[in-house]
């Protein structure tokens, strides 16, 4: 199996002031299988998974004020009831998360709309599984792309590669997920804040 062209792209535009579309597009020439999981109180949308088939696009709509985000899951079987696993960012095995989040590793597009603006961002805060991009449509002031689009997978070094049942890499940990160290997790009791504090 090829993991190496998986690409989800994600356009967001204004609806009207009540709502916005997600528009995901599967730049790869392999099924992918998102996965949204909403912010508190705010609704699971397309029961938070779906199959998207190569090259294709689908829109999905959020009502105005949501906050919440979107991975990539990739080399899934899932069966006629919607059960099955992922090669990466599996949520539970099932195909609709319905509230479940993405195991890490998985590349992550953020979004926080309405707040008064539209907060957006493309995070490996939990590691890395694909590209993944966010390209604003329609909106007013400086919306910029953002891009994720290099395959990181063939650079991630060895401590932090997540295999596929073929050997190759389908994955990079972050340094924090593979080390649990607070130096790399950013974490209270971090010897490096300690000592720059002393
Ligand atoms: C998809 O397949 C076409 C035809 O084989 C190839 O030219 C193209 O580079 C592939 N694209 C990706 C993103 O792998
Ligand atoms: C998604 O919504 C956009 C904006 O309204 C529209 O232009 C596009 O045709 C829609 N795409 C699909 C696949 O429905
Ligand atoms: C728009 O945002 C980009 C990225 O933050 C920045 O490089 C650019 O200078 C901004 N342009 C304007 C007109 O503010």
């Amino acid at each position: 199996m090829d993991f190496l062209h998986f690409s989800l792209v994600l356009l967001l535009s204004n609806l009207s002031v009540d709502a916005a579309i997600f528009t995901l597009q599967n730049k790869c020439n392999n099924t992918i299988w998102p996965g949204i999981l909403a912010g508190g109180g705010h609704p699971v949308l397309d029961d938070g998974g779906l199959e998207l088939n190569p090259h294709a696009s689908i829109n999905v709509t959020a009502p105005a004020g949501w906050s919440g985000r979107f991975w990539a899951r990739n080399g899934c079987t899932f069966d006629d009831s919607g059960e099955g696993n992922c090669a990466t960012g599996n949520c539970g095995n099932v195909l609709k998360c319905k509230g479940a989040g993405g195991v890490p590793p998985v590349s992550l597009a953020e979004f926080t709309l309405d707040s008064p603006m539209d907060f957006y961002d493309v995070s490996l805060v939990d590691g890395y599984n694909m590209p993944i991009s966010i390209i604003p449509l329609g909106g007013s002031g400086n919306c910029s792309k953002v891009t994720c689009v290099s395959d990181l997978n063939i650079k991630c070094p060895d401590g932090l590669q997540v295999k596929g049942d073929g050997g190759d890499v389908v994955g990079c940990k972050s340094a924090c997920m593979a080390f649990q160290k607070p130096e790399y997790c950013c974490s209270a009791e971090s010897t490096y804040t300690k000592d720059k504090a002393s």
